[in-house]
């Protein structure tokens, strides 16, 4: 080793350590790097001293200037709450004829109202609430516990089949499960019930099968879904001659539902959102129409 070298390319001195005739250089850290390193140690400390910063065992240092984020947004909230309230005001106090004989309020239900829906029901119903196996579409107004903006806030406050104490309570009949009905009657009673909607077959050999089914059907069906097939509303039950199902249509989906019973579970909402929310989903959904 040999302090004080010069390199002859260079001219700068080397550190004196060679490795196999190579040398190292004695280069200073340049001083741009050391610039920036000072500046941003300061503004470190400075940030330090203005701002919250330090967690310590049961607190923080709060920094000179005072900022605290959270009361920003406590600010925030509660002045866009002041912007909403006149609106939301009235929304509380006018009854669901008069706020949809209101264009304006009608409009802000449609905003808040998409934003309310997409962030609690759509996970079930869907983005445009037409629904999907188990879960009904609610655009399509065939109701199982009535689509009156009153009905409908009080399904989405109590839901069905839920833990709520006012809930509502729906159940279809396990037949096949239970033993009310056999086979056969269970897939004549199918039959009729898929001929209501225009599922049934043109097969003439079908047609003993859903007269007999008709048969099963007023002595076993009608307590619930009424003796047209058109559902009852006060007990949940769904109107078995339109187009729309909760389950399905296919000949399997619909022994299912008659083999196995069905009870649908719908979470209760007066717990989570707010008697205004509510009210503005259940105009929401009053207001849905089926896409074209
Ligand atoms: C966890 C899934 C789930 C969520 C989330 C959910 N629902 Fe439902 N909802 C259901 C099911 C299932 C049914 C049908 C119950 C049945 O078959 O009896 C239902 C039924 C309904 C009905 C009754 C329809 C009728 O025909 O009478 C309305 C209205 C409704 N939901 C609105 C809402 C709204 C509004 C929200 C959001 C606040 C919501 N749902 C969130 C599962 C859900
Ligand atoms: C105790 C009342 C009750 C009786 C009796 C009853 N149902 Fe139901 N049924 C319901 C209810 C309530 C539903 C909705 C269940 C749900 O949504 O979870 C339903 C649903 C159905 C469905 C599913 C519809 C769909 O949209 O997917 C079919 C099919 C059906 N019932 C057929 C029948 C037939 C056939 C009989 C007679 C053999 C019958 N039901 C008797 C209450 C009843």
């Amino acid at each position: 080793m040999e302090l004080g070298k010069r390199d002859p390319i260079t001219g700068r001195e080397t550190t004196g350590h060679e490795w196999n005739g190579i040398e190292e250089l004695d280069t200073p850290v340049p001083r741009v790097v050391l610039f920036f390193l000072t500046v941003t140690t300061l503004f470190a400390i400075g940030y330090w001293i203005a701002m919250p910063a330090w967690p310590l065992w049961s607190t923080y240092t709060k920094g000179i200037l005072g900022i605290d984020q959270r009361e920003i947004v406590a600010k925030q909230v509660a002045e866009a709450r002041q912007g909403r309230a006149p609106w939301v005001d009235k929304i509380a106090a006018m009854d669901f004829a008069a706020i949809q004989a209101d264009p304006d309020l009608m409009g802000r239900v449609q905003i808040a109202g998409r934003t309310l829906f997409e962030d609690n029901c759509a996970a079930c119903h869907g983005v445009k609430a037409s629904g999907g196996p188990g879960f009904p579409n609610l655009s399509a107004k065939s109701w199982l516990w009535g689509g009156e903006p009153d009905k409908i806030a009080e399904t989405i406050r109590v839901g069905i089949n839920s833990t709520n104490e006012d809930t509502r309570i729906s159940q279809m009949t396990a037949f096949g499960r239970d033993g009310v009905l056999d086979a056969t009657q269970i897939s004549n009673v199918v039959a009729y019930v898929r001929s209501l909607s225009g599922l049934g077959s043109d097969d003439p050999a079908e047609a003993p099968a859903v007269a007999v089914g008709k048969e099963v059907f007023a002595a076993n069906c009608v307590s619930c879904h009424d003796e047209d097939a058109k559902g009852k509303q006060d007990m949940g039950a769904p109107d078995l001659t339109d187009k729309y199902w909760i389950y399905g249509g296919s000949l399997d989906t619909v022994f299912t539902s008659v083999y196995s019973g069905r009870q649908g579970h719908m979470p209760h909402w007066g717990s989570r959102l707010s008697d205004v929310d509510i009210k503005i989903l259940a105009l929401y959904v009053d207001a849905l129409r089926p896409p074209q």
